[in-house]
Order: structure tokens, then C-alpha cells, then sequence
């Protein structure tokens, strides 16, 4: 039996806390007790570029940052659009977990393999669809197959998640884009903007509404987006929206400190005060990381060769600890967006994992603590208040600061 003595709860009472697991006893006066959270947006790389991340390194990542559940995206070499891929990823994933993580898997769509949807239907936490390419070579824009997998989705009662940004439009503002400032980390945010976010989105909430079927739209990073689902939320449309915390607390300002690294899809914007404004009026559900590790050397390379992406699991409570420090956020929206809601949204069964966290311990973000094998992240430099201090996964105790 764990005994947690003299914890605070997110609700502010005084408590003592048990969970059935190894006998041990934590003092924690002074440290406040969260869910542990869940993280329904993760890249960790399985199978086929596991130099960047595999379940080893990104489990340990997942629990110094407080996480004990994570959803991996089918984004992988080769990609995980079939019951038969989803089998080899889970046996290498089960070999590869020290730290026994929870997870669930998303199935990648493809338009040659829609009906790998009603075969995995209970296996999976949703089916992701790329409307636009990013990391890897998923991608399914054809109106037609888009059409038939949110038909089958909603059918099979599984979620669909989609990455909405129009490819066409990208290509075609990839070609007006004059050469010389292609050259120009900039002109990522500039190429992939607001309006194919919100032209992409505008095609899934249109599908969603037609067949019934729940949507998830993960990383959120416009106001336009963001007027697009309220409107559909207004309507009854089963739409759910996921912020990134890069899309949260960073900005096109990071060009010009980090050049190529800043990169990420959707890119950075300066829409930091409407996706705030829409945590406070509930039109944001969940905070995802997007956790997409790539090595230092890999997001040097010159556009157009340098990867998107950032690995941010481990800072994933820190920073939002920070931001209720900074009066953004209450603890109970933090529960709410980082557990509570996943939980709703993914049908994902209730567990006792907690995370107890230090409110008021400061520490400057170094890449040398990083545990993701990315060992660099953009947050680097930060002086971040609240971290967690104990992860309880499955009845046992991990120190985030003991581990190795
Ligand atoms: C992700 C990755 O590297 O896997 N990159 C990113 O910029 N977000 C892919 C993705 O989800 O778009
Ligand atoms: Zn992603």
C-alpha cells in the first residue's frame, strides 16, 4: 500500500491519499496531488526511427513529466495503417516498455486501406487522418476516401483525429512563395497559414456533421479554427479540440532565435491570446503534446531538409504548472484539459495513477535533463515554477528526480 500523507488535492483539501500497490510512505506536505496526466498527442517513433525516440526513452520522458498515459500516432516507417501493423507496433512496443506506460494506438488512414477501420475498431483510440503532409508519408486529401472514412468511422463508433492543414493550398502557396525567402524559416508559418488550417478544418467539421462522426482536431493553433468549432459545437456537431503547448507559449518570434529548430506543423502563429481566450470558454478540451522528437543535427539541416516537430512530454506539467503560476490557469482546468476530458473523449477507463507535484520549485530548463533521446527542446533556457516530484503508475512510486 502507498500512503500519501498530508497532500493537498487540486481542490485545495488537506488529505491522507492511499493506492494499492508497493509499500511505501511520502511525506507530502507541501506537495499537491493531481490524476497523473494523460497525453493523447504522442510521436514516439516505433517502429523505424526509434534513434529519435523509442518506448524506453519516451516512457521514462512520459513519467518525469507526470504522464502515465500516452496515445502514439501511426506515423512511423512503414506507417500503421493495418491490424497487422498495429500487431507488429505493440510487440515491439511491449518489448521495448521498462516502465510499464499506459497507452492505446492510433491507426493511420490510408485511402487503399479504409476498411482496416471496422477490423481494428477495438484496438485503437482513433483513426488519424493527415489532410496535409507532415512527418512521414501519411497523407489522404482525396475528397472521396475522405468521405468514405469519417462514413466508416462514424459507423465502427471510432474517433477520428485529424491533422488539418490543405495540402493543396500548401503546395500552392509553397509555389508562390518567392525562392529567396523559401530559404527563410519564417516562411513556413507564412506558406502553411491560418487559412489552411481553417480551409482543411472546414472540409472535417463539414464530414462530421454529415455522418455523425467524432472529431478530434489536434494541435489548434488559429483563431480562425477556433471560430470554425465553436460554430460547430453551437450546432451539436461532436467536435473536440486539442491546444499544443508550442502553440500555447511559443511564437513566430522563436525564428530568429532557433532558425530551422523552430519548426513545426502547423507552424508557429501569434494566436497565443485566442487559444488562452478559448481555454477559459471550454472551446478547447484537452492539451496534447505533439511530443515529435528529431535530433539536434536533423532540425539543423537547411529547409527544406531540417524535420518538423518538437519533443516536449517532460515539460509538458512544468509548463502548464508555470502558467497557474502566472494566473492563466486554475489547477482544475489543468485536470480537466489533461485528464478529465481524454479520459471523456477516448473512452479511456478510469485509473489511480497520481502525480504529485512541488508548486513552488523553480528550475531552469537544460537539454543535459532532458530524457527524450531528441536531448535539445525549445523551451531550453526557461525558468519554469511547479514541477512534478512523484509519478504513481500501476501501485509504484517513480521520483522524477531520482530517475535515471
Ligand atoms: C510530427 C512528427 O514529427 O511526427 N511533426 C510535427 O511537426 N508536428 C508530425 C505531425 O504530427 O504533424
Ligand atoms: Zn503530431
Amino acid at each position: 500500500m502507498i500512503k500519501i500523507k498530508n497532500v493537498t488535492t487540486h481542490l485545495g483539501q488537506k488529505i491522507n491519499h492511499q493506492i494499492d500497490g508497493e509499500d511505501r510512505v511520502i511525506e507530502a506536505e507541501g506537495l499537491v496531488m493531481l490524476p497523473a496526466l494523460i497525453d493523447p498527442h504522442v510521436h514516439f517513433r516505433v517502429p523505424g526511427a526509434e534513434y529519435k525516440e523509442d518506448w524506453e526513452s519516451g516512457a521514462l520522458a512520459a513519467i518525469c513529466g507526470g504522464v502515465t498515459t500516452v496515445f502514439d500516432m501511426p506515423n512511423n516507417t512503414p506507417s500503421c495503417i493495418s491490424k497487422k501493423r498495429l500487431a507488429e507496433k505493440k510487440a515491439i512496443i511491449e518489448k521495448q516498455l521498462k516502465i510499464p506506460l499506459r497507452y492505446g494506438l492510433y491507426l493511420g488512414a490510408d485511402q487503399n486501406h479504409l476498411d482496416e477501420i471496422a477490423k481494428t475498431k477495438d484496438q485503437i483510440v482513433g483513426l488519424k487522418i493527415y489532410m496535409g503532409s507532415s512527418t512521414g508519408d501519411l497523407l489522404m486529401n482525396d475528397p472521396k476516401a475522405l468521405e468514405k472514412a469519417f462514413r466508416l468511422a462514424a459507423e465502427n463508433s471510432v474517433l477520428v483525429a485529424v491533422h488539418a492543414e490543405d495540402e493543396d493550398l500548401i503546395k500552392k502557396r509553397s509555389a508562390e512563395c518567392k525562392a529567396a525567402l523559401q530559404t527563410d524559416p519564417k516562411s513556413h508559418s507564412m506558406i502553411r497559414s491560418p487559412e489552411v488550417a481553417q480551409k482543411a478544418l472546414a472540409v472535417a467539421l463539414e464530414l462530421a456533421e454529415k455522418y455523425k462522426t467524432r472529431l478530434y482536431v489536434a494541435h489548434v493553433s488559429t483563431k480562425e479554427e477556433l471560430d470554425l468549432i465553436r460554430k460547430a459545437k453551437m450546432k451539436g456537431v461532436q467536435v473536440f479540440a486539442e491546444a499544443t503547448p508550442h502553440h500555447l507559449f511559443l511564437t513566430t518570434a522563436l525564428y530568429e532565435k532557433l532558425g530551422t529548430r523552430a519548426l513545426v506543423n502547423p507552424p508557429l502563429r501569434d494566436h497565443v491570446d485566442a487559444l488562452w481566450q478559448a481555454i477559459k470558454d471550454q472551446t478547447i478540451d484537452t492539451i496534447g503534446t505533439d511530443h515529435a522528437p528529431h535530433l539536434l543535427e536533423e532540425k539543423m539541416r537547411p529547409m527544406g531538409s531540417a524535420p518538423s516537430g518538437f519533443a516536449s512530454i517532460e515539460l509538458y506539467l512544468a509548463l502548464l504548472l508555470n502558467a497557474h503560476h502566472e494566473k492563466k490557469i486554475s489547477l482544475e482546468q489543468i485536470v480537466s484539459l489533461t485528464s478529465t476530458q481524454p479520459r471523456e473523449i477516448f473512452h479511456w477507463p478510469v485509473n489511480s495513477d497520481v502525480v504529485l507535484v512541488d508548486l513552488n520549485h523553480e528550475q531552469v530548463v537544460k537539454d543535459s535533463h532532458l530524457k527524450t533521446k531528441a536531448k535539445w527542446s525549445p523551451y531550453a533556457g526557461m525558468k519554469l515554477k511547479g514541477w512534478p516530484r512523484y509519478t504513481i503508475l500501476k501501485g509504484k512510486v517513480y521520483d522524477t528526480q531520482m530517475v535515471p
